[in-house]
């Protein structure tokens, strides 16, 4: 079997074989963020164009770092100080960066099928950094790498999602990814951020929305933590404080969990509103494990795409120890 992916973007349409690979080959990747010397020089030469249409801080630093420790070279858009300011369309300012040579793109951008729509135009790997409301397939393969170390598994775990699910590209990719390992999701949120057609959304993935915090978590593994974006929160009707006392994750809730049921966040965290810092920076939280394991996913990611190296290739943190290639690759 030979795994070869052109693009990256989305996780819905890879069978649990695929994810199962990807996975597997950012495992040698987490090893060199352990290193004290982390560069590789498994891209020299290769340029990664990076091209956040919509902010971020994470998936952006997190995507430059994992390209930096391959070895390769990255061009960076400002959406905010380029031409798309002057009425540059996306095709047009996408076709120009790809007139420089990079060997591929990383994308994030505000509407959903941006991403599938630029893939469509350009030659180079394209890798989907958060579309819309659609996917955010490296936030889901970061988050299952993460959840599969803290619990040994991803398979039949009851995941619980809270929050805004409806707007969410990350509560999309995880239930795409887990869904195919037999997970069962909880999905706990105002009812309009947590309507009843969602049950829907991932066929033969077992998915229900509970409206109480209490029964969303009894019995969760794990709970996938959504940020509360407050301006989308209706008030009068819904304030943040109505949103704290409904559905805020604190101590005394998380107790409704599993005992070792693990807490994810992808951030921005707002402290406070959906999550109290005591649990964010509990014992059960993952939040910074989940940033470390982002470099290490991203790493596998711009590696096979770019190198289209299949299963029988020697992965490179293996066949190569940093400290011999720390300085090959300036
Ligand atoms: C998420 C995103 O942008 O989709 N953040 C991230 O990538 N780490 C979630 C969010 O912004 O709410």
């Amino acid at each position: 079997m030979t795994h070869r992916f052109r693009d990256l973007l989305a996780l819905e349409p890879l069978t649990a074989d695929e994810l199962s690979f990807l996975l597997d080959q950012s495992k040698p990747f987490q090893e060199i963020q352990r290193h004290p010397l982390k560069k590789l020089a498994t891209l020299r030469g290769k340029t990664v164009a990076l091209a956040f249409f919509e902010n971020s801080t994470r998936t952006r630093i997190s995507f430059g770092t994992a390209a930096s420790r391959l070895g390769a070279d990255t061009m960076n858009l400002q959406a905010e100080a380029s031409s798309l300011k002057k009425g540059e369309t996306l095709l047009d300012t996408a076709f120009n960066l790809n007139a420089m040579k990079p060997d591929c793109l990383v994308m994030r951008h505000a509407a959903s099928g941006a991403t599938h729509y630029v893939a469509r135009h350009l030659d180079i790997p394209v890798i989907n950094a958060g579309d819309g409301t659609h996917e955010h397939p490296s936030q889901g393969l970061l988050d299952a790498l993460t959840i599969r170390d803290r619990l040994g598994t991803i398979k039949n775990l009851n995941v619980t999602i809270l929050g805004d699910i409806l707007h969410s590209r990350v509560a999309r990719s995880n239930i795409h990814l887990l869904g195919k390992f037999g997970c069962r999701f909880t999905l706990c949120g105002p009812a309009m951020w947590a309507p009843r057609e969602l049950e829907k959304i991932a066929p033969g993935t077992p998915i229900r929305c509970v409206y109480r915090i209490e029964e969303a978590l009894e019995g969760a593994n794990v709970i996938l933590m959504l940020r509360v974006q407050t301006e989308r929160l209706n008030e009068p009707a819904l304030s943040s404080d109505d949103y704290i006392l409904l559905y805020q994750l604190n101590a005394e809730r998380l107790r409704s969990a599993s005992r070792d049921a693990i807490v994810l966040h992808p951030g921005p965290i707002n402290r406070g509103i959906e999550i109290t810092p005591e649990v964010a920076d509990g014992p059960q939280s993952c939040v910074l494990e989940q940033v470390t394991n982002g470099v290490a996913v991203r790493m596998a990611i711009l590696y096979l795409l770019i190198s289209g190296a299949t299963e029988t290739d020697t992965h490179p943190a293996l066949e190569m120890k940093p400290k011999e290639s720390a300085n090959a690759s300036d």
